[in-house]
């Protein structure tokens, strides 16, 4: 699979949406899940405060640049595969999906049940919706199941005036 260059992988944009999503709190000292992480840049400067990080991927292509990284930060794990068919000997404190649910093809249910099997009591679920409608209801099960702790939009500043982008980021928190 190719893919071409994605600005929001790069270096000032990851700076601005972490500053913009300020997610630390919710990552730092537990074991983390991102799916769909393209190169894994985004969240990267937080990768040393989490206990463990795994990137999954279907993508191989993006492999390189995950061992690039690991030679960085010993913590972090890579699996290259899709959300549908991934399982896990193990459980996660807090699960990363930043524009990825519209890309998973197992339908809202299914996804939903896999993000609850794979996350701990009280783990955190930050969670982006995608500019497309394709698996929306997942948010309406997280509504109904999990207690929403944060929801705001993916973009600030000129971003959002400009109205480029109309993504949302939410924190949940399994009970
Ligand atoms: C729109 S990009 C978002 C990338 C990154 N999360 C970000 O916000 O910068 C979607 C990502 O999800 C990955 N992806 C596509 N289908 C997937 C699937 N079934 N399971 C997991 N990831 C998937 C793509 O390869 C890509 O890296």
């Amino acid at each position: 699979m190719k893919h071409t260059h994605y600005i929001r992988q790069s270096y000032l944009f990851c700076k601005y949406r972490n500053y913009v999503l300020g997610i630390q709190k919710y990552i730092t000292g537990r074991n983390v899940l991102e799916v769909g992480p393209n190169k894994g840049n985004l969240f990267a400067q937080y990768y040393p405060q989490t206990k463990k990080y795994t990137l999954l991927e279907p993508n191989g292509h993006f492999e390189k640049f995950y061992i690039k990284l690991q030679k960085k930060h010993p913590n972090l794990h890579y699996k290259i595969g899709g959300f549908e068919g991934y399982d896990a000997d193990e459980r996660f404190g807090a699960i990363v999906m930043m524009a990825v649910i519209s890309h998973i093809r197992i339908g809202s249910q299914a996804i939903f049940d896999k993000i609850d099997s794979l996350l701990e009591k009280g783990g955190f679920l930050i969670v982006e919706t995608n500019n497309t409608k394709r698996n929306l209801d997942v948010f309406d099960l997280l509504d109904r199941n999990y207690e929403k702790i944060e929801a705001k939009a993916s973009y600030g500043g000129i971003i959002k005036w400009l109205r480029i982008d109309y993504r949302n980021v939410m924190i949940y928190r399994k009970p």
